[in-house]
């Protein structure tokens, strides 16, 4: 069963407020997307399956969990995505990681594919795709439809911000994906900007205001 859910934990809020500082600068904007990231990829994966394995510690033989099932992808979406990506591979390491490139035109907020690139058998994958914002939910919604159409049947969506209006968005054109957020705003601007939101989060990431 598909699940949505608003992580909202104290340690997540409380980095969150930071990040919508104006006056949070590049580089610690980058490490606190990356630990949100982190924080946000432990409660995701909480449904891991696990099969219990042979292992013998210092006094005893025993059976113990260990992962089991599909491997992992993470697909960030580029630009802002990027900035998730270390964060979630602190904790999956093996996972291999692809690229969706999108980016929102400033007047019809439509987003527009510029690039992709996926691993190998990602079909047979989990996989994970983060972005920081979910605005109007239309690079998200994309983004789905395009791991879709490559045979994906197991995705979980990522954001550290979202409107309202994306996020029933998102359920509403893909029920069967899992969708974690981070913390839920007010609403979207004239500008499809999230309120209170955190401004433009590719630009915070990358330096590039
Ligand atoms: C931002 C953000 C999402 C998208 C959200 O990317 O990272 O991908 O906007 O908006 P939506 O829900 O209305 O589609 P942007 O297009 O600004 O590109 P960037 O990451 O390269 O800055
Ligand atoms: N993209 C962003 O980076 N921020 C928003 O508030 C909306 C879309």
């Amino acid at each position: 069963m598909s699940q949505v859910l608003i992580v909202d934990h104290p340690l997540i809020k409380h980095k969150i407020t930071i990040l919508r500082d104006v006056n949070t600068g590049t580089k610690d904007f980058r490490t606190l997307v990356e630990e949100i990231a982190m924080l946000m990829c432990y409660e995701a994966l909480r449904d891991l399956p696990t099969t219990l394995v042979d292992v013998t510690t210092p006094i005893t033989a025993t059976k113990q969990p260990m992962i089991s099932g599909k491997k992992l992808a993470v697909v960030p979406i580029l630009r802002a995505g990027l900035g998730m990506v270390n964060g979630i591979l602190e904790l999956v390491p093996s996972a291999k990681v692809g690229h969706i490139g999108l980016s929102r035109d400033e007047v019809t907020h439509r987003p527009h594919e510029y690039y992709s690139n996926l691993p190998e058998n990602v079909d047979q994958r989990l996989v994970i795709l983060p972005d920081p914002m979910l605005a109007t939910g239309g690079s998200a919604i994309q983004a789905v439809d395009f791991i879709k159409s490559k045979g994906c049947t197991s995705i979980k969506f990522m954001c550290i911000i979202a409107a309202p209006e994306g996020l029933e968005a998102l359920r509403k054109a893909h029920p069967d994906i899992d969708i974690y957020v981070g913390t839920l705003d007010e609403g979207l601007n004239e500008n499809a900007y999230i309120v209170p939101g955190l401004g433009d989060a590719g630009d915070r990431i990358f330096g590039t205001l």
